[in-house]
């Protein structure tokens, strides 16, 4: 698999981080390409668990070369920090190399979300409020600062002064907040820069090199195609795109480059945050996967809302990303249940059924799903590894999750552990 993009085909949390450390363990270069520490992709190896939010899930593996690529927004603080305490774990993190083209989330984005959806009060969007939406706003605003001004003292103070003479105004005029000081910004993150500064490089050449050197190059995808600015359930969403296509304008690498598009769902549904989930359960299920699953989100700890699979949704994540196979995570999460739901299809408000995800918001928000039960399995298959050692029950629930998106299903998550996963099967 020499190039792969590897990404959430539901609303975040599918367990990403962990297929991409194990597709590391054989890969050269993983490399983010969108998102930033909204992110939080765990991954345990041995007795460690590890919760990264900005660093690629390959940065475990000394000869595996990390990129944070220039489609990543990054907040200087929470990068310092995590390579700290990585460093402090004893992980070599000298192998990452970061964009300069990156834009860099500032002190007063992570202000301005945080206000921003107090503001919105019922209505808000339920962010991590880690500065996202306003610093990809900057970045379209053409206001942003990016990681190359950590190497331009002058142009970073002149580029904050800029930034700040708008963003003051809306912090005491609309939301009743002191203004900020461009100087003591600048000083702020200017401090940080000798640390990041030995990390930055021109990255897609580095790609470039690595796929025409026939490397193996994985672009592990943050959130999920249902968080997608332009393909998900939009206002509900993050502020940037999380399907394949992001993978090429996010590291400045080219679509003809690409072979493989894995796309990772959970064997049931999460999500955190507000927005539309129409196989939403509240019920026995429900709990069920929330307490097996233990379905609460790394990066702000809150509870994730759970769900059935919704194959009409996880269809609709295999066009629009061009999937070319699946992986399911969490399968061990369902034993214990009598019966297990797919939903084949959407009955929408006008008492109409499609299998096919509802272009428009309204039919999606009021939709109700069209299930399809099966017996479920009671063995316990934690840490199985093989395809044979499924019982015949789950084999068939993961066959008619391939048969019905069309998508080869290559991997089968059966537990937390780095090895606990039926790897390199064709379903
Ligand atoms: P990501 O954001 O997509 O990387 O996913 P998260 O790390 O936020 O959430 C997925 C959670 O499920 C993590 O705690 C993983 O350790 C865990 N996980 C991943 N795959 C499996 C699996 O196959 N079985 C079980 N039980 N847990 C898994
Ligand atoms: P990983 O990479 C799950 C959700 C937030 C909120 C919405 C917008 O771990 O899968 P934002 O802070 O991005 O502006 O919030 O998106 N969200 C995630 N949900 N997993 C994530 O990342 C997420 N990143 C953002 O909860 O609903
Ligand atoms: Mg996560």
């Amino acid at each position: 698999m020499p190039a792969t993009v590897v990404i959430g085909a539901q609303w975040g949390d599918e367990g990403k981080g962990k297929v991409v450390d194990l597709l590391a363990e054989r890969s050269d270069v993983v490399a983010r390409y969108q998102g930033g520490n909204n992110a939080g992709h765990t991954i345990v190896a041995g007795d460690q668990t590890y919760a990264l939010h900005l660093i690629p899930s390959g940065i475990l593996y000394p000869d595996t070369l990390c990129i944070i690529g220039n489609g990543v927004v990054v907040d200087p603080f929470v990068l310092v920090k995590e390579l700290d305490q990585l460093e402090e774990r004893g992980v070599d993190t000298s192998n990452l190399r970061i964009s300069g083209a990156a834009h860099l989330i500032m002190p007063y984005h992570v202000q301005l979300d945080t206000q921003s959806e107090i503001r919105l009060g019922k209505l808000s969007i339920g962010t991590t409020r880690r500065g996202i939406g306003p610093a990809y706003m900057d970045k379209a605003a053409r206001i942003g600062i990016r990681v190359q001004d950590l190497l331009d003292p002058s142009i970073l103070r002149r580029k904050i002064a800029i930034a700040l003479e708008a963003k003051n105004e809306v912090l005491e005029k609309i939301y009743g907040e002191p203004p900020l000081d461009a100087d003591a910004v600048a000083d702020e993150v200017l401090a940080l820069a000798p640390r990041i500064q030995p990390y930055i490089a021109d990255t897609s050449l580095i790609l470039d090199t690595a796929i025409r050197d026939g490397k193996t190059v994985l672009f592990e995808g943050a959130q999920g195609t249902l968080l997608d600015i332009d393909h998900g359930t939009y206002p509900f969403v993050t502020s940037s795109n999380p399907t394949a296509g992001a993978a090429c304008t996010g590291t400045g690498v080219g679509p003809t480059r690409i072979d493989h598009v894995l796309g990772i769902t959970k064997a049931y549904t999460t999500r955190v945050g507000e927005g539309p989930f129409p196989t939403e359960i509240a019920d026995d299920a429900g709990r069920h996967m929330a307490e097996v699953g233990h379905e609460v989100g790394t990066t702000t700890g809150r509870a994730r809302r759970c769900g059935w699979l919704d194959l009409v949704a996880l269809r609709y994540a295999v066009r629009v990303s061009g999937m070319t196979q699946l992986g399911i995570t969490k399968l061990d999460v369902l034993s214990g249940l009598s019966e297990v739901k797919l939903c084949t299809a959407y009955t929408k408000p006008d008492g109409t059924e499609t299998a096919d995800f509802p272009w428009h918001q309204s039919d999606f928000h009021s939709c109700t799903p069209v299930y399809e039960a099966m017996e479920g399995w009671d063995e316990d298959i934690v840490g199985v590894t093989s395809l044979d050692d499924l019982p015949p029950r789950a084999k068939a629930y993961v066959e008619r999750i391939a048969q019905f998106t069309g998508v080869p299903i290559t991997l089968i998550g059966t537990g937390q552990g780095r090895h606990e996963v039926i790897d390199a099967v064709e379903l």
